[in-house]
């Protein structure tokens, strides 16, 4: 017996697929959507004070910039060429966290302050950011405007 055997009992039916299909759609929309701004990472073996700005990193900075900085949709992967020495010096890391940073490389807004993280915390941030970028190839060049 065919359950199915006019067009009105089948219509719930139909109904069904729709929302399912609008729904994956949707959700595979936002899935790609918040990934736009992540990029692949490569974890190298970390030196012992890298290994311990990880944690202040995860604890502190990784909400927006992502699992190893490799962005998240609230905030840019660290681990981008524009961030490399020569135009993010370590003191751009260091004021970032003072002072917060006035939205200008992206569409993300602004960061606030973290004022949370003391000036030991930040250094050995830095120097993990740092031997991540160095293990995806992003190392010094000069600035040029
Ligand atoms: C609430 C989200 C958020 C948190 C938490 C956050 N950031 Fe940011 N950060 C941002 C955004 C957004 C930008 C990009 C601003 C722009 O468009 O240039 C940014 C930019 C930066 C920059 C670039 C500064 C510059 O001069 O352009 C550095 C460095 C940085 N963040 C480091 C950190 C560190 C280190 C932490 C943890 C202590 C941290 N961020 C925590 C959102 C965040």
């Amino acid at each position: 017996m065919n359950i199915f055997s006019n067009f009105s009992e089948r219509l719930p039916f139909l109904g069904i697929v729709a929302f399912c299909f609008i729904g994956a759609l949707l959700l595979g929309w936002k899935f790609i959507g918040s990934n736009l701004n992540s990029v692949e990472v490569t974890v190298p073996v970390l030196s012992d004070p890298a290994r311990t700005g990880k944690i202040a990193f995860d604890a502190n900075c990784a909400v927006c910039h992502g699992p190893d900085a490799s962005g998240s949709d609230q905030g840019p992967p660290l681990i981008h060429n524009i961030y490399n020495p020569g135009h993010h010096a370590d003191i751009s890391f260091v004021m970032a966290a003072k002072k917060g940073v006035r939205g200008h490389h992206w569409r993300f807004g602004n960061m606030p302050p973290q004022p949370q993280v003391d000036d030991a915390s930040i250094s050995l941030i830095i120097r993990y950011v740092r031997e991540v970028q160095i293990a995806n190839g992003i190392v010094y060049q000069a600035h040029k405007m």
